[in-house]
């Protein structure tokens, strides 16, 4: 019995850590993962990256519809066994890392997608503009990165906000 409450103790402790560390789970929508997707320019092989990758929908979507060789990066322990179980089905090979997304090395990412909160874009700030390369893509949704000029946004009526960044 104790056992099983300690599971659940450390089930949800690290849930409650990445909502407060990071952002708490909220998917990104099923409409914007298609106009994410047909907005930017993803190639075969491409490294791209999910940082608080939840369920990991987006990630298993770039990686069919473009071949990338995509990491979704999670904390929370239920998402991340989510998104093993959606990887497994979906038949792609998106690395799903159990990781603190501050502690993760980004220096091989062509592409870094993000959403999380404000406050996080601001807190990650620094490591993207210390760790990507130059050229590295850099998609958030909803919230821009206060302090980086969007290459383009993809802003239309009723829908959330997408901002690309190009790393120089
Ligand atoms: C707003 S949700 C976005 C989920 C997914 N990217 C999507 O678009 O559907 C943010 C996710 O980031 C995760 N997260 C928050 N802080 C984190 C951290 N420090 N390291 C790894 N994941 C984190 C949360 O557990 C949550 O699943």
């Amino acid at each position: 019995m104790y056992i099983l409450f300690l599971i659940l103790f450390i089930l949800i402790a690290s849930t409650a850590y990445a909502a407060n560390s990071g952002a708490p789970w909220v998917p990104t929508k099923k409409k914007d993962i298609e106009r994410f997707l047909n907005f930017v320019d993803l190639k075969p092989g491409e490294k791209f990256y999910e940082l608080g990758c939840g369920d990991a929908r987006l990630a298993i979507a770039a990686a069919k519809k473009f071949g990338v060789k995509a990491v979704g990066v999670e904390l929370s322990i239920p998402q991340v066994v989510v998104a093993f179980i959606r990887n497994r089905l979906a038949k792609t090979e998106v690395k799903i890392k159990w990781a603190n997304l501050f502690k993760v090395d980004l220096s091989d990412a062509d592409f870094v997608y993000m959403f999380l909160m404000p406050e996080t874009y601001a807190k990650i700030k620094p490591k993207l503009e210390r760790e990507l390369k130059p050229g590295t893509r850099v998609a958030s949704y909803v919230w821009p990165v206060v302090g980086w000029e969007a290459e383009k946004v993809l802003h239309e009526e009723g829908r959330l906000d997408i901002f690309l960044y190009r790393i120089k």
